[in-house]
C-alpha cells in the first residue's frame, strides 16, 4: 500500500497563534509525544524575529532539550525568513554536533514567501520579490550544508489582504523558487479558503511547474500541502489532493495552529488541518501513513492540554 507522508507543525504553526507563551520544557514534550506517533517529520519551531513572533522566541533553547532523543530517521525542519534566521539554525547544528554528537540536529529549513504581495508584507516586511532575493542568499548555503530546503507559499486561493489569488499567481512564485533551488514547494492556503476544485486548479498548474520533479535528491516527495481548516473543507481537500497524486501533507497534532499575520481584528486565524483529520482522509483513499493512531490520539490530547 503507498504511503503519504505526514509533517507536523504543531510545534511552529500550532503554537506561534498561541497568546501566551508555552513554555520550552513542554514545547519538548509535544515533540517527543508527535515524534512518537511516528510523523515523518516535524516542524519544531522558526528562527524568525521573536519581536514578529514572541511564542517562538526559544527556538535555539527548544532545540537543545530535544538534541540527545532524536528517534532514528527522523526529520527536524524549522523556518527561516532570512540569512540571519539560517545563521540561528547553523549555531544549532554546531552545538548540536558539539554538545550531544549529533551529526546534523535540524535536517530541513523552510524559507517562506507567499502568492500575494498583501500577505508577504503583512507577513514578512518585504514584497515577494525581495523575500526570493533573502532566500537566494541562503538556499546556496543552505544545499553546502546538506540541508534540505522547503519553499512555502502563502496564500493559494485567497489573502487576507488582497483576496482571490489565482492558480497562475501561484504558479509563478513557486517557479521563482524552483529556481532558486528549493527541494520542496509547500502550498499553504493559509485562511482556509480552498473547496476541493479551487485546491485541484491550483495543484494541477503546480505539478505543471514542477514538470516531472517528482522526487528530490533525498527522496522525499516534491509537493506538500498545508491547510488551515477554517472552514470545515480542509478533509475535502485532501481527498481531492490525493485523488490529483499529492503524497504529502502538512498537520498539526490537535489542531493546534494559524498565522498571526492572517487574523484580523475580530478573529484569529483558526488552526491547520488537525493529524487525524489527514489519517482519516488518507485511510478512506486506501492509502496509509507511518502514524500511529492511538500514539497521534494522545500526543493531540496533550497538544490541547498546553493551550489555554
Ligand atoms: P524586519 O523588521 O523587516 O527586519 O522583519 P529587519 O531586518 O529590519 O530587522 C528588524 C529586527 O529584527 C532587528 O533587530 C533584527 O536584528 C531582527 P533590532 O535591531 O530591532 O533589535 N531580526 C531577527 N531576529 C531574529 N531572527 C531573525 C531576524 N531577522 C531580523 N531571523 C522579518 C523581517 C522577516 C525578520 C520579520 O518580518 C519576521 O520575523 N517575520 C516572521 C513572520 C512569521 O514568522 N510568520 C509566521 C510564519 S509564516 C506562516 O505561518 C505561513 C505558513 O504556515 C504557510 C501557510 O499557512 O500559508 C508557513
Ligand atoms: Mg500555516
Amino acid at each position: 500500500m503507498e504511503t503519504v507522508r505526514i509533517t507536523d507543525v504543531a510545534p511552529r504553526d500550532g503554537l506561534q497563534a498561541e497568546g501566551g507563551v508555552v513554555e520550552t520544557g513542554d514545547k519538548a514534550a509535544l515533540v517527543r509525544a508527535i515524534e512518537g506517533a511516528g510523523v515523518d517529520e516535524v516542524e519544531v519551531s522558526s528562527f524568525v524575529s521573536p519581536k514578529w513572533v514572541p511564542q517562538l522566541g526559544d527556538a535555539a533553547e527548544l532545540f537543545g532539550l530535544i538534541a540527545g532523543g532524536k528517534p532514528e530517521g527522523m526529520i527536524y525542519s524549522a523556518l527561516v525568513p532570512n540569512e540571519r534566521g539560517f545563521e540561528g539554525a547553523l549555531a544549532v547544528n554546531a552545538d548540536a554536533r558539539q554538545v550531544h554528537g549529533v551529526e546534523r540536529l535540524i535536517d530541513k529549513v523552510a524559507v517562506f514567501t507567499a502568492a500575494s504581495e498583501g500577505f508577504s508584507q503583512k507577513n514578512t516586511n518585504a514584497s515577494i520579490e525581495e523575500t526570493l532575493e533573502r532566500f537566494g542568499a541562503l538556499i546556496p548555503r543552505a544545499k553546502e550544508q546538506g540541508l534540505m530546503v522547503r519553499g512555502y507559499v502563502s496564500c493559494i486561493v485567497r489573502c487576507p489582504v488582497d483576496g482571490d489569488v489565482s492558480a497562475e499567481q501561484v504558479g509563478d512564485v513557486v517557479s521563482g523558487l524552483l529556481e532558486l533551488g528549493v527541494d520542496e514547494i509547500d502550498l499553504g492556503d493559509t485562511i482556509g479558503a480552498g473547496d476541493p476544485d479551487s485546491i485541484e486548479q491550483v495543484l494541477l498548474e503546480v505539478m505543471e511547474r514542477l514538470d516531472g520533479r517528482a522526487v528530490n535528491d533525498f527522496g522525499d516527495p516534491t509537493l506538500t500541502l498545508h491547510l488551515h481548516d477554517t472552514f470545515g473543507n480542509a478533509g475535502a481537500c485532501i481527498e481531492r489532493a490525493l485523488e490529483v497524486g499529492v503524497r504529502s501533507f502538512d498537520s498539526s497534532a490537535g489542531g493546534l495552529g494559524g498565522c498571526p499575520y492572517a487574523s484580523t481584528e475580530t478573529s484569529r486565524a483558526p488552526g491547520n488541518v488537525s493529524t487525524l483529520a489527514v489519517l482519516d482522509a488518507v485511510e478512506a483513499a486506501g492509502l496509509t501513513t507511518n502514524v500511529d493512531r492511538e500514539a497521534m490520539m494522545r500526543a493531540s490530547l496533550f497538544a490541547g492540554g498546553l493551550i489555554k
